[in-house]
């Protein structure tokens, strides 16, 4: 296993490329068994959830290339119906393929994806929504054991206790696309990954409308085509990168970064203090030494405040002078790197699900653990405001969503390398 070491105390300076979106690739990866022509799909970073989502897809009978971040994939005619545990365990995007199976294939036994660090992360809305499409669904022996003979479209409306659900949402339309007759998904999220999983279903051929808005309208159609399309630009590992610079200073260039799809992100930075220039395709973002000023925040869906950017919006706050509160509304028990920010001499306490955050003026360095793919980010940023040296352990989390960090990080100036534990 690796680890990632930091000497901290570097300003960033420079320009450096934004990866496409792994929230887009894996439910769009998912969708290409939608029919038995080849896809083809651009600006996938070879990150390693896109490699177990590929090895899934081969696995149910797909043939599969990913070289130069082009994925290539020809499902089978007669693709396999059942995704095992050992695969879908790994990674809850995965439960995506169940939508597009029972849609062509009218069976599916998708193995659930079980627990997870950031807190509870149920399927019941995935279920709700496909058997209102006429799915008849069993859970027996940890699979979710579907069959229907046709699906029919319904009105459907997909909210829970935390509201719209990106994937169920995606796992739904994708079955709804292929299912007799017209169905409205209420309360659909309209996360920009959404957005673009819609727009791939579409050049597929597929009879969409209400893009980009809680109201979608689907009108089922009875064949889907190969295609290709260009995954959109990563708006989480842009983000990341904004809070590096806002929290170690610099002046950084972010190119394929649509500040469109950061908006909150950029309006809270704007607040604080820090300097942000937006362009067509790319963002800048400059941190003089001027002193940063506290901020509360709530996650929500789209366009609120993103839970995935809430760890490294906290590792800021951490060095922000004043009491800042940061409130999940999204995974209320997303909180397992205050710990880890606390021993690297943060002052952070939980109350319910905000965290306040009472900033200081520096972090020391330390060596700190990684529990899931943004926190690690976080620990990663603050290591790099830190004094003196950390080290980030189980960067494996790190490795499922962040394309290459190290060498982007010292392409701009980060003190930052990997090495064997
Ligand atoms: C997607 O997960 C992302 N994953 C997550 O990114 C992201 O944090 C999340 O959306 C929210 O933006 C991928 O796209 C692969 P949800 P998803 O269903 O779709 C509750 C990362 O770090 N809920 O939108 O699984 C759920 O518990 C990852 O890249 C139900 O109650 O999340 C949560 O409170 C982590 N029932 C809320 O909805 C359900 O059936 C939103 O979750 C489904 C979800």
């Amino acid at each position: 296993m690796d680890k990632i070491v930091i000497e901290g105390g570097k300003k960033l300076y420079g320009e450096l490329n934004i990866s496409g979106a792994k929230n887009s690739a894996l439910p769009i990866i998912a969708a290409t068994l939608l029919t038995d022509e080849e896809s083809i799909i651009e600006n996938v970073p070879p990150l390693r959830d896109v490699a177990s989502m590929l090895k899934l897809l081969k696995t149910l009978g797909a043939r599969v290339s990913h070289e130069k971040e082009i994925v290539r994939i020809k499902p089978s005619r007669n693709l396999k119906y059942i995704a095992p545990y050992k695969m879908v365990s790994t990674m809850r995007a995965s439960f995506c393929v169940l939508g597009p199976l029972i849609a062509r294939l009218g069976k599916a036994e998708v193995s659930l994806p079980g627990g997870c660090i950031i807190g509870p992360r149920p399927i019941d809305l995935h279920l709700k929504g496909l058997q209102e499409l006429g799915v008849k669904v069993k859970i027996e022996g940890g699979y979710v054991k579907a069959t229907a003979s046709r699906l029919r479209g319904n009105d459907i409306f997909l909210g829970g206790a935390f509201g719209s659900s990106v994937l169920a949402t995606g796992n739904v339309m994708m079955a709804a696309t292929l299912a007799k007759g017209t169905t409205y998904i209420e309360n659909a999220a309209c996360e920009p990954e959404v957005v673009d999983l819609t727009r791939f279903l579409i050049k597929m051929g597929a009879r969409i409308e209400g893009v980009g808005t809680h109201l979608l309208k689907i009108t089922g159609v009875k064949k889907l085509h190969g295609v290709r399309h260009r995954v959109i630009p990563d708006r989480i590992e842009a983000g990341t990168f904004m809070l590096a610079t806002a929290m170690i200073g610099g002046n950084v260039l972010l190119r394929d970064a649509l500040p469109e799809h950061n908006g909150v992100l950029i309006d809270k930075l704007k607040t604080i203090g820090v300097t942000i220039r937006k362009h067509k395709n790319s963002v800048t973002v400059v941190k003089k030494t001027r002193k940063l000023l506290p901020v509360n925040i709530t996650t929500m869906p789209y366009p609120g405040f993103p839970t995935d950017l809430q760890a490294q919006m906290m590792a800021l706050m951490t060095v922000t002078p004043g009491i800042s509160v940061i409130t999940e509304k999204v995974y209320p028990e997303r909180f397992m790197h205050i710990s880890e920010l606390n021993r690297m001499g943060a002052n952070i306490f939980l109350e319910g699900s905000s965290a306040i955050i009472n900033g200081t003026k520096k972090l020391s360095g330390a060596p700190v653990m990684a529990s899931d793919l943004r926190a690690s980010a976080a620990l990663v940023i603050a290591g790099l405001a830190a004094e003196d040296r950390s080290e980030v352990h189980r960067v494996y989390h790190l490795d499922r969503g962040y394309y290459k960090i190290e060498e982007k990080l010292r392409d701009i100036g980060a003190n930052i390398w990997r090495e064997k534990e």
